[in-house]
């Protein structure tokens, strides 16, 4: 049985997709901060297996202890925390406390349990401005702002327990900039608000929910002047999981980069979505958004070696896929 915290949410529910999918058992624990239970039940139907759901938070240490018990549980693959780049900079006790206490928390109970095989959800984030591109392993590490530097804090606290235990196998998977949606469309990516990210904004605009998309500067030094990064069907980074867990057969640490290791403008997303739906996605240049760098891609070559996994799916089929999710749902979960 895998434990997958924060599987309710949009990365989780393509995750337990892809371990239901290889014949595994999946217990997700959720707090629900930021997802719908929903996702799960459409998980079940798209597998036709359920996945076990278990309410809590991943800072209670005695729940998520009596879940590794209770569900017999072998390896964890943690996905719960935080994710908003902005939110961060205003709020950054509770991304501490969700993320890096979160992350202890499960490491305790996980040492108490006896489950020592974790997969971490790590962001090309905690790399910080580019010294070079595409961005490998090695790139030095010095993220800007709060978010970032959980996940170089809970890297950092993953790689001390790998030094002190001899017997944990650890993984950490540096995600670039996850889009589309499972093919079916029946889950995808439904951010409460306004979205902060690119795609779920575009695809918002093209469904007319959003009247027009802001590109955030178009001086940067790159082809067409917008910003450039490695989008990455979330199905294939789903798939990556699966792969890292197949690889943690003995104890060690393995650091890897999921990304496609393409970059693609904030223009060709725009261009590459109409083309793929039919539909028009109006915008206006705005200025350059704080904190932006002009490109950041990755080097996706060690994942390759060392665990098979490579992405497969083109950005036409992650526009594809991810206008599928948003009209078919168009409110998203709550709109079920
Ligand atoms: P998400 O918000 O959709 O999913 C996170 C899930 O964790 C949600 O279901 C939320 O309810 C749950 N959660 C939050 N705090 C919790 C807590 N204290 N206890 C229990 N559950 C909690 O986000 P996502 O995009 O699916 O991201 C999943 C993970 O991947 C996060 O750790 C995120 O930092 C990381 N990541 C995401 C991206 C991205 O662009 N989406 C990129 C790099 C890394
Ligand atoms: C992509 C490009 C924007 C919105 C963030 C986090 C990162 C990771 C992935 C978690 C940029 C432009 C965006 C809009 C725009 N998350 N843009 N108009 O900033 O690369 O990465 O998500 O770990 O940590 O920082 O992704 O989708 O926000 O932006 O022009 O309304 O789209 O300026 O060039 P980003 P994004």
């Amino acid at each position: 049985m895998i434990l997958l915290t924060g599987g309710a949410g949009y990365i989780g529910s393509h995750v337990a997709v892809a371990l239901l999918d290889a014949g595994l058992d999946v217990v997700v624990l959720d707090n629900l901060s930021n997802s719908n239970p929903a996702s799960l039940a459409r998980v079940h139907s798209i597998c036709g297996r359920p996945v076990h759901f278990q309410q809590a938070d991943v800072r209670d240490e005695e729940a998520v202890y009596q879940v590794l018990k209770n569900y017999s549980v072998t390896a964890v693959i943690h996905l719960a925390g935080l994710k908003a780049v902005g939110e961060s900079n205003e709020r950054p006790l509770s991304y501490y406390d969700n993320n890096v206490v979160g992350s202890m928390r499960l490491l305790a109970a996980m040492q108490r349990a006896g489950v020592a095989t974790i997969v971490f959800s790590s962001s090309a984030t905690v790399y910080g401005a580019p010294s070079y591109l595409p961005l490998d392993e090695s790139h030095s590490l010095a993220p800007t702002n709060p978010y970032g530097r959980t996940k170089f804090f809970v890297e950092e606290m993953l790689r001390d327990m790998h030094a002190s235990r001899g017997d944990w196998r650890i993984g950490i998977l540096r995600y670039f900039n996850p889009v589309g949606a499972h093919e079916s469309g029946l889950i995808g990516e439904d951010p409460l608000g306004v979205p902060n990210n690119l795609m779920p904004f575009v695809a918002q605009v093209a469904i007319g929910r959003r009247e027009k998309l802001t590109v955030w500067g178009n001086d940067y030094p790159t082809p067409d002047g917008t910003g450039v990064r490695d989008f990455i069907h979330v199905s294939d980074l789903a798939e990556g999981h699966l792969g890292a867990l197949r690889q943690l057969k003995e104890p060690g640490i393995l650091t890897l980069n999921l990304g496609t290791g393409e970059g693609s403008s904030v223009l060709q997303v725009i261009r590459t979505f109409e083309a793929v739906s039919g539909r028009s996605v109006p915008y206006e240049i705005g200025g350059r958004r704080t904190g932006d760098v002009a490109a950041c891609y990755a080097d996706p070559s060690l994942a390759r070696t060392v665990m098979g996994w490579k992405s497969t799916r083109s950005l036409m089929q992650m526009c594809a896929d991810h206008c599928r999710w948003q009209s078919m749902n168009p409110a998203g979960y709550a709109g079920a």
